[in-house]
């Protein structure tokens, strides 16, 4: 089955600091989305970008998309204006896929530097019969449960400390059945952070293939030097 990837690229990128929505700010001086795309048009498996642009930003996006055209590849683009949460940008995007994609990623813009060999192993295991499938890593971080405070800053109560050993921190690109990632988005309306939990709301089987360091999201100040260091050693 041909595969598609819904890149949600509408987020304000609050964490980051002022400034342009999170996507389109510069990577060593190529917007963040761009460096998404390539990522992704990499794979000779996709061969359609479905781009969920800023609201108000999807000339913006088509025009930038023109501006950084991919030499050789032959993936198609298509540009959607975005929503108010990341789940109603990438149902936004759903809306726009053709009939024919019968495998469907969902890829972070935040997340710039995934190489193309994860993508691959995603869209591998979804061939294999995975109806939803997430690229995940050990965390370093011990993760602790809290009462969450309301004001930030003030200590909060530890309820818990899941085990370890059992916890995987999961990225993007996830991979889904076309069938299974509509019913999802037309079904599940509970806030969820990632399109996986949706598909496991619906009680089907989710499944993690090994995630990437580099396919890390950009949130915070910091995570733009690391981008910056990690292209900056690739060039070498
Ligand atoms: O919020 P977070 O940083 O986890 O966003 C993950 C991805 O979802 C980003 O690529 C962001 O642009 C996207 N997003 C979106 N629409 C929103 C909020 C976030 O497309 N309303």
């Amino acid at each position: 089955a041909p595969v598609a990837a819904v890149i949600p690229a509408a987020g304000r990128g609050v964490r980051l600091g002022p400034g342009a929505p999170k996507a389109l700010r510069a990577l060593n001086g190529t917007p963040m989305l761009i460096h998404a795309v390539r990522a992704l048009a990499a794979s000779r498996h996709v061969s359609l970008v479905i781009v969920v642009a800023p609201p108000d930003g999807a000339a913006e996006v088509k025009s930038l998309l023109d501006a950084h055209e991919l030499p050789g590849s032959s993936t198609d683009f298509l540009v959607v204006p975005g929503g108010e949460s990341r789940q109603e940008s990438v149902r936004l995007g759903l809306a726009a896929l053709p009939p024919e994609y019968g495998v469907v990623l969902v890829h972070d813009a935040a997340r710039p530097l995934v190489p193309v060999d994860t993508v691959d192993a995603v869209i591998e295991a979804v061939r294999d019969g995975a109806p939803a499938v997430v690229p995940a890593l050990p965390p370093a971080d011990t993760v602790k449960e809290v009462e969450p405070a309301a004001e930030p800053g003030a200590p909060e109560p530890v309820v818990a400390t899941p085990e370890r050993a059992r916890l995987r921190a999961v990225q993007t690109p996830q991979g889904f059945d076309r069938a299974t990632l509509l019913r999802a988005h037309e079904t599940v309306t509970d806030d969820v952070t990632d399109d996986a939990g949706m598909v496991e709301k619906l009680g089907l089987p989710v499944v993690t293939v090994p995630g990437h360091e580099e396919a890390f999201k950009v949130t915070r100040p910091l995570d733009l030097v690391l981008a910056e260091a990690v292209l900056a050693r690739r060039r070498l």
